[in-house]
Order: structure tokens, then C-alpha cells, then sequence
């Protein structure tokens, strides 16, 4: 007799609060027919987020590459930016559309987000920004960071695609540097189908995201800049209003998530759980573990393993963005000047972390680990 199916397991499954109650907000859409352009139900996400998040300004957007992508805009970044290696393509594409050339600067081994120490090496005449990435979650370190900011004359704008909700000890961490961009995509703690936010902190510069993302009008008759199109739809505001009511409890379940696991492989010679950075309100939005030498399978063979019995983790952040051809002929591409990027890329798994995910699945996890 052969074993039922498992349902495969994957690294992440979407949040979704029960259809019917959305159905009240669409209808509230069809009624007024208002389906886009800065509508009610858009403009009453933007004071929600802002006050949940404790940020004073958010500008919402279609998602969070057309954000980074305005961002670098709305401060007329130009010339060449440093950046890390280890993040999702996303970060350095930003860059290029905006004809600007990424530097790739090492990780730090402990949090692999960029590794201040390394930055100034970096700087060249030509550069005008930093743009690190609160890498899953866990805030850079923003202090060193702007203290070389402000050293060399630089702009800062952090690619917070994974932090919705992290506070550091000094508050939320999307209120560091000069933008902090969000993305709402379906994989993320809070989704919007997809969608993203620039953050920002006085009105004038959130007033020229507001035209830069509606094709740079500022009035009927007046387009100030070459913007783009990059509004959120009234349907994704709406979606994330309701979203905002299940957030709370969303993380509790993902906080749970993170403590079995870590309880969990804690015994597994050469599994490494990542630590977080310190922070005082963590997302828990990712479980990266990074498989050592001393561990009996390659990184490879465990997540073949896991694949032939269903579970679907990812190799986040593998390649590295510097790997892909795009970027991988530029000096700060080479692998010497990345090690450490280089070395955690051959060794992270990320395992599946999701609000549904039930205790016995994460148990079944770790047992094929262990096993
Ligand atoms: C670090 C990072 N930056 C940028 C993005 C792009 O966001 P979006 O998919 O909303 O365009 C993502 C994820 O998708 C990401 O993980």
C-alpha cells in the first residue's frame, strides 16, 4: 500500500483573512466607483500604517521595486551606490533602472546585513547613497551607518522590504535614513497581493514621492518631473486595512514558530540558527539556518532532502546578486571582496514560517534535520 500524499509545505503561504469579510469593502468600491488614484480606502491605509508602525509619513505604492525605484528619484541619487550583495535582486535592479551603478560592499557574519566596518572603503567621488537592507528583518546597523553617511555627505535609504513592524531600540527602524522602503507582497508578514511604501519624515518629500509615483503631476497642467505610474489600487488599500486587523496576531503565531524551531535544532551539530540584531520587536518573517561543514549533508543534500519529502524551503539569499550576469563583471562583484556573502550563500536554508504553520509540521521539520 502506498502512503498518502503529504500536502507540500512551502516556505511561506500568504496571509488571508476569510473572503466574506472583504466582501463589504468591495462593495463599498463599487458603490462609490473611486477604483484608484488616492481614493478613501488608500488614503485610510496610509494614516493606519503610519500609526501602527509609528512612522510620520508613508506614501503607498503598486509594489516595493517601483518604490525603491522612486525613492532613488525623489533624492536624485545618481552616480554610484553602495549596496549589499546578499538581498533579493530587487535591491541592486533599483539601482540600475535608475542608470546608477551598485558598489557591493561584504556582510557582517553575525547579522548579514552590510558591514559598516566595510563601507568607507567603498566611497568614491562618485558616490551619492547607501542603500542597505534590513536583511530578514534584522536592522542594520543604522548608527554607523549614518554616522559614514553624514561623514562623506551621503544619502541613506534603507531597503526595509522585510521589516514591516521591527523596532529597535530607538523605535521603529523604518524612521532611520533618509527613506525606508517597504514591500506588500504576498510573501511578506503584511501583504496587499502586492504593494509597497515608501516611509519618509516631513511632507515635503512626501509630497514629491506623491507626484513622482502619479507621473510626476502636480497639478491638472503641471508634470514636474518625469515620474512613473506606481499608485496602490484602491482593492490593495482595502485588502491591507483588513490585513492590519489579523497583524497582531499574525506575529504572535510566527513568534511561536521561531521559538519551537530554535528549541528545536538547538542539539544539531552543524545547523546554525541566525540570532536577531537586537531588536526590541522582532517579525520572526523569515527562519534562516545555516548549514556548516560539521553538519552530515551538504546545504544542497538537506534541501534536496527536505524537497523529496515536501517541504519546499528556499535558498534566501542564493545566488548572490553579485553572481547574476548582470552585475558579476563589476569589480565589487568579485568573490574576494565577498567573502563572507559568498560563504553564507552556500550555507542558508531558509525553513517555511507562516502563521498556519502547525506545531506538528514545524516538528516534522526539524525531525528530518535531525534524523
Ligand atoms: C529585500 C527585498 N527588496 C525588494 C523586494 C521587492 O519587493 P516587491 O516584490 O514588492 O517588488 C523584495 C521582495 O520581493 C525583497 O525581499
Amino acid at each position: 500500500m502506498t502512503e498518502p500524499k503529504k500536502t507540500p509545505v512551502y516556505v511561506t503561504q500568504p496571509l488571508l483573512p476569510p473572503l466574506q469579510e472583504f466582501i463589504p469593502y468591495l462593495q463599498q468600491i463599487w458603490d462609490s466607483k473611486w477604483l484608484t488614484n488616492n481614493g478613501p480606502y488608500h488614503q485610510q491605509l496610509e494614516q493606519e500604517l503610519c500609526s501602527c508602525l509609528g512612522v510620520k509619513h508613508i506614501a503607498l505604492f503598486t509594489n516595493g521595486t517601483i518604490a525603491l525605484i522612486t525613492a532613488l528619484q525623489a533624492l536624485r541619487i545618481s552616480g554610484e551606490v553602495i549596496t549589499t550583495p546578499y538581498s533579493f535582486v530587487a535591491t541592486a535592479h533599483s539601482l540600475l533602472w535608475n542608470g546608477i551603478k551598485p558598489v557591493f560592499v561584504d556582510i557582517d557574519p553575525v547579522t548579514l546585513n552590510l558591514d559598516p566596518e566595510k563601507i568607507e572603503a567603498a566611497i568614491t567621488p562618485q558616490t551619492t547613497a547607501i542603500m542597505p537592507v534590513h536583511c530578514y528583518g534584522h536592522p542594520c546597523d543604522t548608527s554607523r551607518i549614518q554616522k559614514i553617511a553624514d561623514n562623506y555627505g551621503l544619502k541613506v535609504i534603507y531597503d526595509a522590504a522585510h521589516a514591516f513592524g521591527v523596532q529597535s531600540h530607538g523605535g521603529s527602524v523604518l524612521n532611520y535614513g533618509d527613506l525606508s522602503v517597504l514591500s506588500f507582497h504576498a510573501t511578506k508578514v503584511f501583504n496587499t497581493f502586492e504593494g509597497g511604501a515608501i516611509v519618509c519624515h516631513n511632507a515635503k518629500i512626501k509630497q514629491r514621492i506623491d507626484h513622482l509615483k502619479n507621473f510626476g503631476f502636480v497639478d491638472e497642467v503641471t508634470v514636474a518631473a518625469p515620474g512613473i505610474n506606481g499608485k496602490m489600487s484602491e482593492i490593495n488599500a482595502a485588502f491591507g486595512l483588513l490585513q492590519l486587523k489579523g497583524i497582531e496576531e499574525a506575529l504572535q503565531k510566527r513568534q511561536a514558530i521561531d521559538i519551537r524551531y530554535r528549541k528545536g535544532l538547538a542539539g544539531i551539530k552543524g545547523i546554525h540558527c541566525l540570532s536577531d540584531a537586537g531588536e526590541k520587536v522582532a517579525n520572526y518573517a523569515y527562519f534562516p539556518i545555516l548549514v556548516q561543514p560539521d553538519y552530515p549533508l551538504s546545504r544542497d543534500a538537506l534541501y534536496q532532502k527536505l524537497r523529496d519529502n515536501g517541504i519546499y524551503a528556499r535558498r534566501y539569499f542564493y545566488p548572490l546578486i553579485s553572481d547574476f550576469p548582470m552585475y558579476r563583471g563589476m569589480p565589487s562583484a568579485a568573490h574576494s571582496n565577498l567573502p563572507v556573502a559568498k560563504k553564507v550563500a552556500e550555507q542558508v536554508i531558509c525553513l517555511p514560517i507562516y502563521p498556519e504553520l502547525s506545531s506538528e509540521q514545524v516538528d516534522s521539520i526539524i525531525a528530518l534535520i535531525a534524523r
